[in-house]
């Protein structure tokens, strides 16, 4: 058994896949229909017994409770659960009072299978740092203490200087392959900013990412000029040769998927961009043809 999970949403058809995706995966999965029964679920269990949760995945908007509240709750009880939160389209301000609560992840409605085993596969090994953490009286595994300090050579390179939270959102992305929760807040405690400021940038700036890229990272653009030349084609026979959708990462690792609404090459439309390399007037053949060169590599 991978971990026990509790999905707390009032949208049946969450819960309901939850448990199907998660259990297939070898995940014990419990599901409330609202707060308050989950709450008593919680107090039920115990982190030490074998029914002990591992991970509560919980929407924000639910009846009796939102989100935000129910897991404020959550952390006075158990401060090593691995939270995560099913967003719809929320607040700067949940956002904001969600990272402050140490989320792992947000998971964006609708989801897809694999985005939601990936947040499982993180919030458990979150669960486990977080748990030897405590164990060794205050000292960090030796991984995540190495990350903190590269982290914090980066923020002391640009600290004090105009501008400085972009190019360190950047170095810091280049190290970590993408920004998760817990960077953002490494990074607005370093540079003594607000994390909502933080979480703001990277939202609205596209190259930045909150979820992990594959070690190639593949974008197709969808805009105009390469949707009229069959981008959209291209995109299916990625897709059907990875087995993954838009968002995702291959089970190995070695690949994930984007799409974007236009990369400036218009010119040169359709457009497939592999990593930092720009693929220009390419056909649906071509487009595995180049998948080929990246899995020989
Ligand atoms: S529309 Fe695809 S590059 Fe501009």
């Amino acid at each position: 058994m991978k971990g026990n999970v509790l999905v707390v949403d009032d949208e049946p058809i969450v819960l309901k896949s939850c448990e199907r995706i998660l259990g297939a995966e070898g995940y014990s999965v419990s599901v409330a229909a609202d707060p308050l029964k989950a709450l008593e679920m919680l107090e039920a269990a115990t982190p030490e017994a074998k029914d002990g949760y591992d991970i509560v995945i919980t929407d924000l908007k639910m009846p009796g409770m939102n989100g935000i509240d129910f897991m404020r709750k959550l952390r006075e009880k158990d401060p090593t659960l691995s939270l995560v939160l099913i967003t719809g389209y929320p607040s700067q301000e949940s956002i904001r009072d969600a990272l402050a609560l140490g989320i792992v992840d947000y998971l964006p409605k609708p989801f897809s299978p694999a985005i939601l085993t990936g947040v499982a596969e993180r919030a458990i090994e979150f669960k486990r740092r977080r748990a030897s953490h405590d164990a060794s009286a205050g000292g960090g595994g030796h991984d995540e203490d190495e990350m903190a300090a590269k982290l914090d050579t980066i923020i002391q390179k640009y600290k004090g200087k105009p501008g400085s939270l972009i190019p360190v959102l950047q170095e810091s992305q280049e190290l970590v392959g993408y920004l998760p929760p817990a960077v953002q807040r490494h990074i607005a405690r370093g540079l003594n900013v607000p994390v909502s400021e933080v979480h703001g940038v990277v939202s609205f700036y596209s190259f930045f990412t909150m979820k992990p890229k594959g070690r190639h990272n593949i974008r197709v653009c969808l805009g105009t000029a390469c949707y009229v030349k069959r981008a959209e084609e291209i995109l299916q026979k990625l897709k059907d040769r990875l087995h993954i959708d838009i968002g995702e990462v291959t089970k190995d690792r070695k690949f994930s998927l984007e799409s974007v609404r236009c990369l400036g090459a218009c010119g040169l439309a359709p457009v497939v961009v592999v990593d930092k390399d720009t693929h220009g007037s390419v056909n649906p053949v071509q487009a595995l043809d180049i998948l080929k060169k990246y899995e020989e590599s």
